[in-house]
C-alpha cells in the first residue's frame, strides 16, 4: 500500500508528533506499506517532489517543531487559476497521485487546506485529512493540535510582560495570533491573568477599554495589560462591509491593530503604552505535551481511517473522544469563540473586560 503525506499552510509545534503517529500505526498494522512525502505541501504534489519516507524519518521527530517535509501557502482561491505553466494545479495533483499508484493522500492543514483536501476528495482522490493550527479554527473539532502550543508561547510572553510592566507602572499591549478569530488570545489572555482581553469575535468600544483602564489606576494597580487577537476589531469598524474594512487598514498608518489601539489609549488616558508583537513565536519550538498525545491520537487514528479505507473525513476531537467529520462539513466554515461561551462570562466574573 503506498499512502501520500502532506503538510500544507503555516506550520505549526506539532506537526512532526503527528506524521509520526500516522506512520507508526501504518508501518505496525499494514504489511508492506510505503509513505511518499510530498514536499512543501500541495505544491509537491503538483510537482511531482517528494520523498519517498522510511521508517527511520519519522523516528526522533516526536518533540521537534516544523515539518520534516516543508510546508507552503497554497490558497484555496487560486486553485483553479492555471500555473505559470497554464497547468490546471488540481489537474496536476490528479496526474501525480495516479502516477504514483497512491492509496490515498494524508493532508495536515488548516482551513484553506481542507478546502482543497475537500475539492481533491470531490475530484475522485482518497482523502483523509487532520487539523492542524494554531488558531483553532477549524470547525467540527473542538480542538486542533498546534493550538496548546501556541497557548504556552503567547501565555510566556504576557507572563514576561507582566513583571516589566509592574516595574514600570506602564500599559501593556501584547498582540497575539489568531487570524480572524479569537481562541488564542482568550487562552492566553486567562492563562496569564490579561487584565483586558480583545478578540474578533467581541468587537471592542475604545470608551470601555479606557474605563476599564482607568478602574485599574483608581484600585492603586500601576499597571495594566491588553491580550489583543491581532484580528480585534472596533464596534465602529465591525460596522463596515468587508471591502471598506480591508480599504480602512490597507490605508492605516499603524502595522497592526494594536498600535492604533495603543495610540487611542494614550490620547484618552496620557499614559505610557507599549506594544509587544510575539508573532511567528507562536508557532515555534517544539509540541506542549497536550499537544504531543492529540497528535499521537489523531495520528492513529488517520492510519486506523486508511486501514478501514473510510475517506473524505477529517479526524477531529469531540469530548474528549476522537472522531470523523466528513471533509464537505468542514470545508469552508470557520469555528469562531461564541460570545455567549460561558468562557466569557467566566473571564468577566474574575474581573477581565472585554471592552463590550
Ligand atoms: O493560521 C496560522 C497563522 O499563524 C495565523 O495565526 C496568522 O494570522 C497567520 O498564520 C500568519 O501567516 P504567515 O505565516 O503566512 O505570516
Amino acid at each position: 500500500m503506498r499512502v501520500g503525506i502532506l503538510t500544507s499552510g503555516g506550520d505549526c509545534q506539532s506537526l512532526n508528533a503527528t506524521m509520526r503517529g500516522v506512520a507508526k500505526t501504518l508501518y505496525n498494522k499494514v504489511k508492506n506499506v510505503e509513505i511518499i512525502g510530498f514536499i512543501e505541501g500541495y505544491k509537491g504534489l503538483m510537482y511531482e517532489n517528494y520523498k519517498v519516507m522510511s521508517p527511520a524519518d519519522f523516528s526522533g521527530i516526536l518533540t521537534e517543531g516544523g515539518t520534516i517535509i516543508g510546508t507552503s501557502r497554497q490558497p484555496f482561491k487560486l486553485m483553479r487559476t492555471p500555473d505559470a505553466d497554464g497547468n490546471d494545479k488540481v489537474e496536476l495533483m490528479k496526474k501525480t497521485y495516479k502516477k504514483l499508484k497512491l492509496e490515498c493522500l494524508v493532508v495536515l492543514g488548516g482551513n484553506g487546506s481542507q478546502k482543497t483536501a475537500n475539492l481533491l476528495r470531490e475530484e475522485g482522490l482518497n482523502v483523509v485529512s487532520l487539523p492542524k493550527t494554531i488558531d483553532n479554527d477549524l470547525y467540527g473539532t473542538s480542538m486542533t493540535f498546534g493550538f496548546q502550543s501556541a497557548v504556552n508561547i503567547a501565555s510566556d510572553a504576557i507572563d514576561c510582560i507582566h513583571t516589566t510592566a509592574a516595574s514600570h507602572g506602564r500599559v501593556f499591549i501584547v498582540e497575539v495570533m489568531g487570524h480572524k478569530v479569537g481562541w488564542l488570545t482568550l487562552h492566553a489572555g486567562i492563562a496569564s491573568g490579561a487584565d483586558i482581553i480583545l478578540i474578533p469575535e467581541i468587537p471592542y468600544d475604545i470608551d470601555k477599554v479606557v474605563a476599564a483602564i482607568k478602574k485599574r489606576t483608581k484600585e492603586g494597580k500601576r499597571f495594566s495589560i491588553l491580550a489583543v487577537a491581532e484580528g480585534a476589531i472596533s464596534k465602529e469598524d465591525a460596522k463596515l462591509s468587508k471591502k471598506e474594512y480591508k480599504a480602512k487598514l490597507a490605508a492605516s498608518p499603524y502595522p497592526s491593530v494594536s498600535y492604533e489601539i495603543g495610540k487611542r489609549i494614550e490620547e484618552k488616558t496620557g499614559q505610557e503604552i507599549r506594544v509587544t508583537i510575539p508573532g511567528h513565536t507562536q508557532r515555534g519550538g517544539s509540541p506542549c505535551p497536550y499537544d504531543r498525545v492529540l497528535s499521537s491520537r489523531f495520528g492513529a487514528a488517520a492510519a486506523q481511517m486508511i486501514i478501514e479505507k473510510d475517506y473524505g473525513k477529517m479526524v477531529g476531537m469531540k469530548h474528549d473522544e476522537i472522531i470523523r467529520i466528513p471533509l464537505e462539513e468542514v470545508a469552508g466554515k470557520l469555528k469562531m469563540v461564541d460570545p455567549n461561551n460561558s468562557i466569557i462570562a467566566e473571564a468577566k466574573a474574575l474581573g477581565i473586560s472585554f471592552g463590550d
